[in-house]
């Protein structure tokens, strides 16, 4: 399974790469404006900081919701590193991008997917990436890990080699039951992540150890 951090704070994606545990990364607009990267040549320098921190894929967005701006701000994304993955939303004239970039070879990652149908729709059209929501199907009471196990069983049942990225991930079970699910990746905050390290039985043990050793060692 895949770890990607959902931010664009460049503190925390350079946190989660050193724990070394780190695959990617995940920005949308709303994360960039939350950092205060605004106008297009001070977000395009962020993507290219981003790729210089991290290793593994970086999701950036296009802006543009017809198809002939989402090529051309797509390829101009893709053309920036090679680590980026240009992200597309889930609507007609994306999917008729992302079909348009994968035949290109053009990396993609269909994003605001609430359905499997959606899901469905991405596979044929040959994104890379497909990233359901699960936290806010989870916050308007529908289960969304229900959703990544259906589209698990989908797209195992013919081979769809999409990668399942589970997204709007907001806490370690919903790591967890992705793993259990089968998820190919999961993305989520820093907090959800380094909560994966926490068991009051490993502070308690790790206490009692280094008691033990002081005792016999003073
Ligand atoms: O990866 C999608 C993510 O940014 C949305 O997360 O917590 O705003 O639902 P959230």
């Amino acid at each position: 399974m895949k770890f990607f951090i959902d931010t664009a704070n460049l503190q925390q994606i350079t946190e989660a790469q050193d724990l070394g545990v780190l695959d990617g990364v995940t920005t949308n607009p709303s994360l960039m404006a939350k950092e205060g990267i605004t106008g297009e040549d001070n977000i395009i320098n962020h993507y290219k900081k981003i790729c210089e921190i991290v290793d593994g894929d970086v999701s950036a967005e296009v802006i543009a919701t017809d198809f002939e701006g989402m090529v051309k701000e797509g390829e101009a994304l893709a053309k920036l590193h090679k680590q980026i993955v240009v992200k597309v939303p889930m609507i007609k004239d994306g999917i008729k991008a992302i079909k348009y970039f994968s035949d290109k070879g053009i990396r993609t990652n269909c994003t605001l997917v609430f359905s499997a149908g959606q899901a469905l729709l991405a596979a044929k059209a040959g994104a890379t990436y497909v990233s359901p929501f699960i936290g806010r199907l989870d916050d308007i009471s529908t289960d969304g890990l229900n959703l990544i196990a259906e589209i698990r069983m989908i797209y195992d049942n013919y081979g769809f080699e999409t990668q399942i990225l589970a997204a709007s991930v907001r806490h370690t079970m919903h790591i967890i039951d992705c793993a259990k699910l089968g998820a190919d990746v999961m993305t989520g905050p820093l907090s959800s992540i380094e909560s994966l390290l926490k068991h009051p039985l490993t502070d308690i043990g790790l206490a009692q150890f280094l008691a033990d050793y002081k005792k016999g060692n003073s």
